[in-house]
């Protein structure tokens, strides 16, 4: 083992989806701070202004749906930054209804993003990693996806999913050299927070909490950019609640 810093990230090239707002700029900021080189994806056109408080950093306008536009995504990375180190699927987003009025429309677009968006953002960006035998990855998933939330089916579903694709990648890919983990927050009261928990059964849940808190932003890119570090070589598959202890009992 070296005696450098395990924590650091200089020289690393991180690749974060959903990056413009809420938890992904939080991971930015952290990756940021231990020295990593940022490329920001959104599909909001805002990640460009975003973008500019990260000195060296590249921002990309493009969906985690469209295969297409993330293989051009990853091209452009290579030849302006060189190849991907860290790989940070944040974006996502969620639609609350009972299960029984859900539309299926808000089930694709749940799926789509929260779920085939990793996927096929690992594919592409794993790909990369795998000819070069070095990567990590990391997955935001949710404790939606080890609990059931009221109102949350396809966002829970698609959650589990992401769990289970952590499992499955790193399982396939950690004797290659990439590491693979999810990390599941509780409530962070970003937009999408706010969609979900701004009302009583937000209160309810915080009371509920051992913490008696919500988590901040800082919180959850923390503990990913742990994960994104050296210090975590021997962790793979994870899926590391951050939760303040809400789904011990
Ligand atoms: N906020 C919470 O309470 C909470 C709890 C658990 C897990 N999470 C997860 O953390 C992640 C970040 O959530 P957040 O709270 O910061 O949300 P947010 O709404 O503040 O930010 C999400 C970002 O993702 C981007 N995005 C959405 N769909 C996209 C797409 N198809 N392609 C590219 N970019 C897209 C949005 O433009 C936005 O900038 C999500 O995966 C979410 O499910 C959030």
């Amino acid at each position: 083992m070296s005696d450098m810093d395990p924590y650091r990230l200089d020289g690393r090239v991180a690749l974060v989806t959903g990056a413009a707002n809420g938890i992904g700029l939080a991971i930015c900021r952290a990756l940021a701070r231990q020295g990593a080189t940022l490329v920001l994806l959104d599909r909001d056109e805002s990640v460009h202004e975003t973008a500019k408080t990260f000195q060296g950093s590249l921002a990309v306008v493009a969906d985690v749906t469209d295969e297409t536009a993330l293989e051009r995504v990853v091209e452009q990375i290579e030849s302006q930054l060189g190849s991907i180190d860290i790989l940070i699927n944040n974006a996502g987003v969620v639609a609350l209804s009972p299960a029984e009025t859900l539309s299926e429309q808000d089930w694709d677009k749940t799926l789509d993003i929260n779920l085939k968006g990793v996927f096929l953002t690992s594919q592409i960006v794993g790909r990369t990693m795998l000819s070069r035998e070095a990567g990590v990855i990391i997955n935001m998933a949710s404790k939606a996806g080890v609990m059931a939330l009221d109102q949350h089916l396809a966002y829970g579903v698609s959650k589990a999913g992401v769990i289970a694709l952590t499992r499955s990648l790193a399982l396939e890919w950690s004797p290659r050299g990439v590491r693979v983990n999810a990390v599941s927050p509780t409530i962070v009261m970003t937009e999408l927070g706010r969609t979900a928990w701004d009302n009583d059964a937000g209160e309810a849940a915080r009371s509920r909490m051992p913490m008696r808190r919500f988590a901040e932003p800082e919180e959850i890119a923390n503990a990913v950019a742990w994960l994104a570090s050296p210090g975590a070589s021997m962790v793979s598959g994870e899926n590391l609640l951050v939760d303040g202890g809400y789904t011990i009992s």
